[in-house]
């Protein structure tokens, strides 16, 4: 087991010298979390097969699932890829440095280990300024998954990225909590009208208004997947914590009649459950209530993990409209549960 360093930095104005200490061990092959606007990423050099090796150690991950490559400027993009479709190119002049990762054709530049063998690779440019000073300094592309555990919700504060990684890791650079929550929007431009493989902060009605038709697979409305899959790693149990999550969506009044005879049952049989709401009211069990679809964005994954350390049996959570960044939340929520009841 090896000791973790934290370098704790501003998030806006983050010391360049201890960025650079990050920077000088992403360069010497070793791994370092950081945060991105989105969640904690899990870095090591995209150049380097067997440093990215060790992202797949460290986090326990399949190595059929293939990682994002984080670029500092969208110059940075062309050594990278075959080409830029002319869909990709309004996407990343509207979107980047921001929330949305573009699926292309992989140089040969980029080795089989970043995208397990695939012959496209996923590209994304945060807007964080620690992300974005960390990959300037670094010097390379930075590949980086995020910064848990596979199969656990993914870490939006230096805390998770310890709980998960400790000792499994050389360093985390730590700004404090992040600001999206949920990952990044993940779009395949390698086809002739661009497919939504992810959804998230950058949203599908926003896509739309860039580019025209975008189609929507499947997976983004959390169905399970069995068959060859776009996105390899969606075809995982993502989000899940140890607690049972049963998701309740439908009309409002129904949802909460549901909530509060699953509250009463579960409770009658000793079971200590919680519930994860968008709606202040009396309910029957220990509420988080987020009065924000942007809130409920930013605080989920953090709730999950602080209920698994209340030992809650049972999470019972309120669904939201699946449009904007609903999408992306009921795409996590269907993701961390065992039932959905529908209403
Ligand atoms: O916000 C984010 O995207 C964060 C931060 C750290 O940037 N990263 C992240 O990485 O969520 P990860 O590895 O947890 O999720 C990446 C997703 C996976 O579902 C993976 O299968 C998919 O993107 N992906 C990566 N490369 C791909 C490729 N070449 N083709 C299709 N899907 C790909
Ligand atoms: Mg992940």
């Amino acid at each position: 087991m090896k000791r973790t360093k934290v370098l704790t930095v501003n998030s806006k104005n983050p010391s360049p010298y201890l960025i650079e200490e990050a920077a000088g061990l992403i360069r010497a092959g070793e791994l370092v979390a950081f945060p991105t606007e989105t969640v904690y990423g899990l870095g090591a050099n995209a150049l380097d097969p067997s440093a990215v090796k060790k992202i797949f150690k460290a986090k326990k991950r399949p190595s059929d699932n293939p990682l994002i490559v984080h670029i500092a400027h969208q110059k940075d993009v062309y050594t990278l890829v075959k080409n830029v479709p002319p869909a990709c190119q309004k996407l990343m002049r509207a979107f980047w440095p921001g929330p949305l990762t573009l699926i292309m054709k992989k140089s040969d530049v980029i080795s089989d280990s970043v995208t397990a063998s695939l012959s496209n690779v996923a590209i994304r440019m945060p807007s964080h300024p620690v992300a974005r000073m960390l990959i300037s300094k670094a010097g390379v592309p930075i590949a980086a998954p995020s910064a848990n555990i596979a199969g656990r919700p993914s870490p939006t504060r230096v805390e998770d990225v310890l709980f998960d990684l400790r000792g499994r890791i050389a360093a985390v650079v730590d700004s404090g909590p992040v600001s999206v929550g949920l990952e990044s929007t993940v779009v395949d431009v390698t086809k002739k009208i661009p497919v939504l493989l992810r959804p998230g902060a950058v949203t599908l009605e926003q896509l739309r208004r860039t580019v025209g038709k975008v189609t929507v697979h499947s997976i983004t409305y959390g169905r399970k997947y069995h068959g060859k899959t776009a996105s390899p790693g969606m075809k995982y149990t993502h989000y899940a914590p140890k607690a049972r999550v049963i998701l309740v969506v439908g009309p409002q009044k129904a949802v909460w009649k549901k909530i509060d005879s699953l509250c009463t049952t579960l409770q009658h049989s000793r079971k200590k459950v919680n519930v994860i709401a968008h709606h202040t009211r009396a309910w029957k069990a220990t509420p988080v209530v987020f009065s924000s679809t942007q809130l409920y964005a930013r605080n989920l994954f953090s709730t999950l993990r602080h209920m698994d350390a209340k030992n809650v049996d049972v999470i019972l959570a309120e669904g939201v409209p699946e449009r904007g960044l609903g999408l992306a939340i009921m795409n996590r929520l269907k993701k961390a549960s065992s039932a959905i009841i529908r209403v």
